[in-house]
């Protein structure tokens, strides 16, 4: 059975007490929720992952950061190696959220180096894919779902690639309250999984993680996690608030 996780991207938000009071807040909560029962990652801006992390140390809650960069080390003047992101606590990194690639402008080739960096490194990625409103109009959802899951995990074998974790995020319900329907969810995870058997094999791809992420809250989790290959949930608007995200990962136990 795979184990439920939620992580939190507190995309930029928050400052350093109020992002330290939520982690404690996350962090104090979820012990008598979970208990272990559901793997919970908060991943806030960079300069707070120190602060974050000493916040929830003692507690089952990990740490993320939102990016890295691919090289180890060097004259990549704004960059974080997989190396600083260990040094400061992290377990997970997201490698190809929406934003880095629609707003920031990453193509496949940079998360690919960015999934093989995390994974040398010692971190856990959390790969996210997802299409566009259009793309999903134009029925290219499976495509362009397909070409980002290929190209992400591309060159990873079998036992590097049981480190990811896949996030799909479709980017028309990220950010906007429109969530896919706990069915169409459904459809494309399961896509993704089959996928992932057909790149690897059964035993990978039944134990891969495959998270839904856009408009997630307290009162849509519960239907979304119901499914049986959503695996949890990578939550971003209510991931800020302690009740609201405590109340997704109750959902997931
Ligand atoms: P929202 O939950 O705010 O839609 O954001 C989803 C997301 O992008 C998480 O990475």
């Amino acid at each position: 059975m795979r184990k439920p996780f939620v992580a939190g991207n507190w995309k930029m938000n928050m400052d350093a007490h109020a992002g330290v009071e939520l982690a404690k807040a996350i962090a104090a909560g979820s012990v008598n929720i979970a208990g272990g029962q559901v793997d919970v990652a908060l991943i806030p801006p960079f300069v707070y992952l120190q602060a974050v992390a000493s916040a929830v140390t003692a507690s089952h809650v990990a740490v993320g950061a939102q990016d890295v960069y691919f090289q180890e080390k060097g004259a990549f003047t704004g960059e974080i190696s997989p190396a600083m992101l260990k040094d400061v606590g992290c377990a997970y990194v997201l490698c190809g959220h929406s934003e880095r690639r629609h707003v920031i402008g990453e193509d496949d080739a940079i998360v690919n180096k960015k999934v093989h960096a995390a994974i040398n490194g010692g971190l856990l990625p959390i790969l996210c894919v997802g299409e566009l409103q259009s793309e999903r109009e134009a029925g290219q959802t499976e495509a362009v779902v397909s070409t980002q899951v290929k190209k992400g995990l591309a060159g990873l074998d079998g036992e590097r690639a049981a480190a990811v974790t896949i996030a799909y995020e479709p980017v028309w319900a990220i950010g906007t309250g429109l969530t896919a329907t706990p069915q169409q969810a459904q459809d494309v995870h399961a896509f993704i999984r089959e996928l992932v058997a057909k790149l690897y094999d059964a035993e990978l791809a039944g134990a891969m993680r495959v998270q839904y992420g856009g408009s997630v809250n307290a009162a849509n989790s519960g239907e979304l996690l119901g499914q049986p290959d959503i695996d949890g949930a990578l939550v971003g608007g209510a991931s800020l608030k302690a009740q609201e995200f405590l109340g997704i990962i109750k959902s997931a136990v």
